[in-house]
């Protein structure tokens, strides 16, 4: 595990977007494609923005790139409660990227359920696992699906739509599922994934900005275990873990 701890808001961005590049690099050499998954919330603004400028931009191979999301709120893409959305006007729009490359969450479909496994499959075949095939109970390298992960944390230590004590939170085999009316805000069902999907990743990427998340942060960290209450403690699982925090997420609760 590594800890980045940003003193200002450029350097959280600019350390973010460095994180990005140089995992495109590695897996576009390694693999020839790179799978980004995007966190949603407003924590990831400065960071897609910092991505999106030509000091960044320019260093990725976008063609091989593929673009998609931890979770998204049953909204159409245009709305305002879309992570797609803040996505799209803050890093999206701006990419060299093919549009088909760009996996979006069909937040706006009137059956979630079908639209979370249409999601896990669309994920799958990108990453090339042929569809349905599961991987070793130890999921070697080979078997990961994502390069690179980002996850935002909430106040109450939620990750992705996994908020306490969320049914997925067990969900012992799908990557994607629905979410139908949890208590979070905004009151909206989801499209989220799930703890499994953390375990098909190289390397994730927690990010936390604020006082407000300073708690959730340290109980994520190093709090007993107890992923249910706590469900950020569930990325202690990740192959490779990277925390991006400002200084005062960093600190001491
Ligand atoms: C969502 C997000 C959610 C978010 C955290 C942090 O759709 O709400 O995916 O998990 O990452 O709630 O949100 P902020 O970055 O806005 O604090």
């Amino acid at each position: 595990m590594k800890t980045i701890v940003a003193e200002v808001p450029d350097v959280f961005a600019a350390r973010g977007a460095e994180l990005v590049v140089e995992a495109a690099a590695e897996s576009i050499a390694a693999r020839g494609r790179f799978v980004l998954v995007l966190a949603g919330g407003s924590t990831p603004g400065s960071l897609h923005r910092m991505l999106a400028s030509e000091a960044y931009r320019s260093r990725i191979a976008w063609a091989r790139a593929h673009i998609f999301f931890g979770d998204e709120r049953a909204v159409p893409g245009d709305a305002k409660e879309s992570n797609y959305g803040a996505a799209h006007a803050d890093l999206l729009q701006h990419l060299p990227i093919p549009p088909e490359n760009v996996h979006r969450m069909q937040g706006e479909s009137k059956d979630l359920a079908a639209a979370a496994r249409d999601y896990e499959a669309t994920l799958l075949d990108v990453s090339g696992c042929p569809e349905g095939a599961t991987p070793a109970p130890t999921v070697a390298p080979a078997d990961e699906l994502i390069d690179l992960m980002f996850v935002g944390i909430g106040k109450d230590a939620h990750i992705f739509s996994l908020f306490p004590f969320a049914p997925a939170i067990d969900e012992k085999h799908a990557l994607v599922v629905a979410e139908i009316n949890p208590p979070m805000n905004p009151a909206l069902s989801r499209i989220t994934m799930t703890p499994k999907a953390i375990l098909r990743a190289r390397c994730v990427v927690a990010i936390a900005t604020g006082g407000d998340k300073r708690e959730a942060v340290h109980l994520a960290r190093s709090g007993p275990y107890n992923p249910r209450q706590y469900p950020a403690q569930l990325l202690r699982r990740a192959h490779d873990l990277v925390w991006l925090l400002d200084t005062t997420a960093a600190g001491a609760p």
